[in-house]
């Protein structure tokens, strides 16, 4: 128990260490929060013009999930649940990061790095959905609701039972911190991805 307590607080940290506003930062961009929609994430960090910056964005914060996974899996071998809440841990850390008052991002990134770890089929297929979502769409937001919606039943069918939860908590709060984008998707002003906002 002891443990799993550690995970979870480990997870929380990475997660919420915001890579998004560290690298615009770095890169000379600016303060990210007061770009395009403000948002911490790859995304956003795309709408300074600076892919570079972007994808590196994308890959941390990613990564933020499966290392914590990993961290968990080293320290408690074959303990699902602690993979499971190391993983949540960390994608609750992105959305409310304590160095950023709490108000952090969107979650796509680390939900999609949290379930490549728990495990890779699902998330190349969740992944693949997102990256299909957005050939066809062009729109970020969107493509990570269907990526995330889709993650769910797909869990279901890859037989990742210990994994629904958490990747049905994530996706609903995905769901959640998407409602500024849902409204824009339905009034059809949501910004494709790439145009400066
Ligand atoms: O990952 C966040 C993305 O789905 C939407 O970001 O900046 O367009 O609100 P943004």
């Amino acid at each position: 128990a002891m443990l799993l307590l550690a995970v979870a607080g480990l997870g929380y940290l990475l997660g919420s260490v915001p890579f998004g506003v560290v690298i615009t930062k770095a890169f000379g961009l600016g303060d990210l929060r007061k770009i395009g929609s403000g948002n911490i994430g790859a995304t956003n960090v795309l709408r300074t013009g600076n892919k570079a910056a972007a994808a590196a964005t994308l890959i941390l914060d990613g990564a933020k999930g499966a290392v914590a996974v990993l961290i968990a899996r080293a320290l408690l071998e074959g303990n699902d649940t602690a993979a499971v809440v190391a993983g949540g841990a960390a994608f609750i850390g992105h959305l409310y990061p304590v160095w950023l008052k709490f108000k952090g991002g969107k979650g796509v990134a680390t939900f999609l790095g949290t379930l490549i770890a728990l495990d890779w089929f699902l998330g190349l297929g969740a992944c693949g959905t997102w990256l299909i979502a957005a050939a066809v769409g062009r729109i970020s937001s969107l493509s990570a609701l269907v990526a995330a919606a889709g993650a769910v039943p797909l869990a279901y069918l890859l037989g990742d039972q210990a994994y629904m939860p958490v990747t049905a908590l994530m996706a609903v709060l995905i769901f959640v911190r998407h409602r500024a984008n849902i409204e824009r998707i339905l009034a059809g002003t949501e910004p494709r991805i790439g145009k400066k906002a």
